[in-house]
């Protein structure tokens, strides 16, 4: 069975069957084909809302068995490792595991051992595949393609796991990627531009907006919730500047009045909530393509 591990290991042809199966879950939902109980564990290691929940809604909708995972109360609480738990997982059942984990990379040591599906949810700083499919799912809905925007990614780059999959994938996918942040927080790996935060407002197509990840950050912050909003946040006067079919985006959760301010979240550009939408039909694409599952869209069932 495939993992889903990073972008970087998926082609252009297997993002994009993501993209237009994706699309089809969302246009006509899908029949639940599933005959046998298959089931899929979910294990968050670190925080999550709309992660956790989308990926546990894309399994009921494709009327998979979710196996919900609480490291609180779990043997790990008795030191035993992520490889022996997620056997314990297999030897139950469980044909995929989705997983969030604060180590970057944490996949590395398992993904040859294991007979089940390892999707990232996030992994450090590392990647978050999923958001970024949904991220070029709801530009792809909005441009009706990638070659030619240019994408600004606005902010906490250095710690930013969104940053890292979206500007790769985007590049390969023919787009121009500009960045902009403080200089103590720039990722010089990225493929892209440095720009002033006024020129990525300015120039953008897509203006997307990062969480500031203060969990990953050492010590004292660098600003205020304040100065940082003066100095790299979308406000209200930087948004009369952005050019008129430009949209906003944002991973989320976000900080009203720190990366965005806080009349913007629901603005007519903003496609935050949208992106959440998306990422339920998402998952249900990556489940479906894991599990090597085929299930028929809604709209081609036969009553019976
Ligand atoms: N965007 C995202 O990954 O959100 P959660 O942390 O709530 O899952």
């Amino acid at each position: 069975m495939p993992h889903l591990l990073s972008l970087t290991d998926l082609s252009v042809h297997t993002i994009e069957e993501l993209l237009t199966r994706a699309q089809a879950f969302q246009d006509r939902g899908a029949e639940q084909r599933v005959r046998e109980p298959i089931f899929v564990a979910n294990l968050f290691f670190e925080p999550s809302t709309r992660t956790r929940f989308s990926f546990e809604v894309a399994e009921k909708r494709l009327g998979l068995n979710a196996l919900n995972f609480d490291d609180t109360t779990s043997s790990t609480q008795k030191g035993e490792t992520l490889y022996d738990t997620l056997r314990v997982l297999e030897e139950l059942g469980a044909k995929a595991a989705v997983i969030r984990h604060s180590e970057q990379g944490f996949y590395e040591p398992l993904q040859d051992r294991l007979h089940l599906s390892l999707i990232n949810a996030g992994d450090g700083s590392g990647h978050h595949p999923s958001q970024t499919l949904l991220d070029l799912l709801t530009i792809q809905q909005e441009f009706s393609g990638f070659k030619g925007l240019t994408v600004a990614m606005i902010g906490d780059l250095r710690h930013s796991r969104v940053a890292r999959s979206n500007a790769e994938i985007l590049t390969k996918l023919g787009a121009s990627v500009i960045l902009s942040g403080p200089p103590e927080w720039h990722a010089p790996e990225f493929p892209g531009t440095y720009v002033s935060i006024e020129e990525a407002i300015e120039t953008a197509d897509v203006v997307n907006l990062l969480r500031i990840q203060t969990e990953r950050h050492d010590g004292e912050g660098l600003f205020t919730k304040e100065t940082y909003h003066q100095a790299y946040g979308l406000t209200l006067e930087r948004e009369k500047r952005m050019k008129a079919h430009a949209i906003i985006m944002h991973p989320a959760p976000f900080n009203r009045g720190v990366e965005i301010a806080s009349e913007l979240v629901e603005c007519r550009r903003s496609r935050i909530f949208k992106q959440m939408h998306n990422g339920v039909h998402i998952r249900m694409a990556i489940l479906e393509w894991a599990l090597g599952l085929n299930i028929i869209p809604q709209h081609f069932q036969l009553s019976i």
